[in-house]
């Protein structure tokens, strides 16, 4: 089964994606993260998207699309994956469209997750990640359950997002609604695109997404 989760910064989409994960044993790519890593690594790419990021808007359509054609071609796809972030833009969607044929890949699901714009901005600034294994947490909606310990590996390091500040949260959701908006009446024309209501707590938004999807894959 392959999806994408739809949804402006801080809609809960990487937070989604990682229940799926382990629910459905789908693969979560994660443009973002993906772009992250290239940035720690001083590659290329890392050098053209840092500044582009740190102001908050989309990397080029080209340099996205290379990536993501490359990381669809990795056989560790079998069971489906879930796009988180990709795609942003209509040519994005459009050149996925083409990728996925060329594969035999359907995309069964595109799922909008609806979160007003002022919670956005409190769910991105209380974010913050365990240096370690980089499990969730948020000053408000998610804490360790012991202080400054992370739950799953007992790390005591804890970063946040050099893009997770007030300045950038503004034109990271500018963006979304210039660029990325207009994806949603593009999927809806094709008939797969569902939507869940993102303001509900994370198990709710689970339990409306595991709905649309189904019963559960059996075990491999
Ligand atoms: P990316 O990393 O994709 O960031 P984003 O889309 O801005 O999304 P976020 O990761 O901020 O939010 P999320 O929806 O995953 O929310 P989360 O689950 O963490 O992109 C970063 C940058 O990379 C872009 O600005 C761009 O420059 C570049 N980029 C990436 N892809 C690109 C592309 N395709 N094209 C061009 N450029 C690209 O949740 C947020 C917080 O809220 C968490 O703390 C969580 O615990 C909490 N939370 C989650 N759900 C709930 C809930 N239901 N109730 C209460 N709290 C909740």
């Amino acid at each position: 089964m392959n999806l994408i989760l739809l949804g402006p910064p801080g809609a809960g989409k990487g937070t989604q994606a990682k229940r799926l994960e382990d629910r459905y044993g789908l693969r979560q790519i994660s443009t973002g993260d993906m772009l992250r890593a290239e940035v720690r690594s001083g590659s290329e790419i890392g050098q053209q998207a840092k500044a582009i990021m740190e102001r908050g808007e989309l990397v080029p359509d080209a340099i996205i699309i290379a990536m993501l054609a490359a990381r669809v071609s990795m056989p560790d796809l079998a069971q489906g994956f879930i796009l988180d972030g990709f795609p942003r833009t209509v040519p994005q969607a459009e050149a996925l469209d083409v990728v996925l044929k060329e594969k035999a890949m359907p995309l069964e699901h595109v799922i909008e997750l609806q979160v007003d714009d002022a919670a956005l901005v409190e769910r991105i600034s209380g974010r913050f990640t365990c240096a370690k294994c980089g499990e969730g947490y948020h000053d408000s909606f998610k804490r360790p359950r012991a202080e400054g310990v992370c739950d799953q590996c007992g790390g005591t390091e804890f970063s946040r997002r050099a893009d997770d500040n007030a300045a950038t949260v503004a034109s990271r959701l500018e963006a979304y609604h210039r660029q990325t908006a207009p994806l949603l009446p593009y999927y809806a024309s094709k008939g797969i695109l569902r939507v869940v209501d993102g303001m509900a707590e994370m198990d709710e938004v689970a339990r409306q997404i595991e709905a649309i999807l189904g019963p559960l894959p059996p075990k491999a």
